[in-house]
């Protein structure tokens, strides 16, 4: 993507982006100050053939050295603990470096305390990939709805549960819909960590802690998977007129504290969350001063998280903030 953007992002914002270091946790590390070369990166299984300078030791010493101005962290999501990206995302602002990460864990786990260590360094951290793929979810809540208050939000944020449910709704079994998935390689040969909620919940208290002020982790999400629907269950809301969502909703309660639910719901034909198929995902805002404001997605790729991470970076480096 930085290649295939390079001349407009010299063109419209003056900016050449240089991969300045890459560290894998199995395919080595490199740094090389002058930039690395990206098909090279690419070609190769080893990066540390490619690098240039000190020995490396371990990925903190990596983070220490590598001379960019924005690190951008893309490990494994831990939905348990947010570990050890967390570590890794604390070690990037100590560094003086901005940060961007398209992973769930650190956001979950740390929004607070890393939005405190970028503000008090005069950094930025930036995670739009984290939910719904790249879709302008938190740079919507940073800019356009500046002093607006989030009173609640319902989204579909799920979507393997979403492609499975609307399978389903074609007369499809759970079992055959997850069969397909899985051999499409759409769905984890382990899919508990969408069938039981976990993904919905961990993007639900992200979505809660850094639109409502909330401080919830995945845990302290009212949890319940899809596997208890039968197809008879799917099909009798059908023939009402409706349809079964993995919906994922957040809302104050009487006393102010932000509430959280992950469950299979019965949607009506006008709720515009009904109409997500397959992979779709979506988000209604609801806001004192806008009403309901929904974001809709079409299916991801790889591509539009990777286009989260590269407008991060460029509203951290580009023309508007200089
Ligand atoms: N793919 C998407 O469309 C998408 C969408 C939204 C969010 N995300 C999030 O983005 C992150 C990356 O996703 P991905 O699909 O690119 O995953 P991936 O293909 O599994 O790549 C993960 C990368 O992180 C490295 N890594 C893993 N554990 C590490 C550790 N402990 N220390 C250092 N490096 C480590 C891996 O190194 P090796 O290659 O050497 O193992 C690999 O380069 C995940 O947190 C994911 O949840 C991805």
């Amino acid at each position: 993507l930085i290649d295939d953007k390079a001349e407009w992002l010299q063109k419209e914002q003056g900016l050449a982006f240089s991969i300045v270091g890459i560290a894998t946790r199995s395919h080595g590390m490199a740094i090389n100050a002058q930039g690395l070369d990206h098909a090279a990166c690419l070609a190769t299984n080893d990066l540390s053939s490619l690098h240039l300078g000190e020995p490396l030791g371990d990925i903190f010493a990596f983070i220490a050295q590598v001379p960019a101005q924005v690190i951008l962290e893309g490990t494994w999501v831990n939905p348990q603990t947010g570990q050890p990206a967390t570590d890794y995302c604390r070690a990037a602002l100590r560094a003086g470096k901005h940060l961007v990460t398209a992973n769930k864990g650190p956001v979950a786990f740390a929004h607070g305390e890393l939005t405190t260590l970028a503000a008090e360094r005069g950094l930025k951290f930036f995670y739009e990939s984290t939910v719904m793929d790249g879709a302008p979810i938190h740079s919507l809540r940073r800019t356009a709805l500046l002093g607006a208050e989030v009173q609640g939000l319902r989204g579909i944020l799920n979507s393997t549960t979403n492609s499975i449910l609307s399978r389903m709704g074609e007369g499809l079994s759970f079992e055959a819909a997850l069969a397909e998935m899985q051999a499409a390689g759409t769905a984890e040969a382990d899919p508990s960590n969408d069938i039981e909620g976990w993904d919905a919940a961990i993007k639900l208290a992200i979505l809660a802690n850094t639109m409502m002020g909330a401080d919830l982790r995945p845990a302290g999400v009212d949890r319940t998977g899809i596997r208890g629907l039968s197809a008879e269950d799917i099909l009798a809301a059908k023939h009402a007129g409706e349809v079964y969502k993995l919906l994922c909703e957040a809302w104050r309660d009487s006393s102010g504290r932000v509430q959280a639910k992950v469950a299979p719901a019965r949607l009506s034909a006008d709720d515009p969350l009904a109409h997500l198929g397959g992979a779709s995902s979506g988000l209604t805002i609801q806001t004192d001063v806008l009403g309901g404001l929904s974001i809709l997605k079409t299916p991801s790729s790889p591509r539009s998280t990777a286009y989260g991470m590269f407008v991060d970076t460029l509203n951290i480096l580009g023309r508007q903030q200089r």
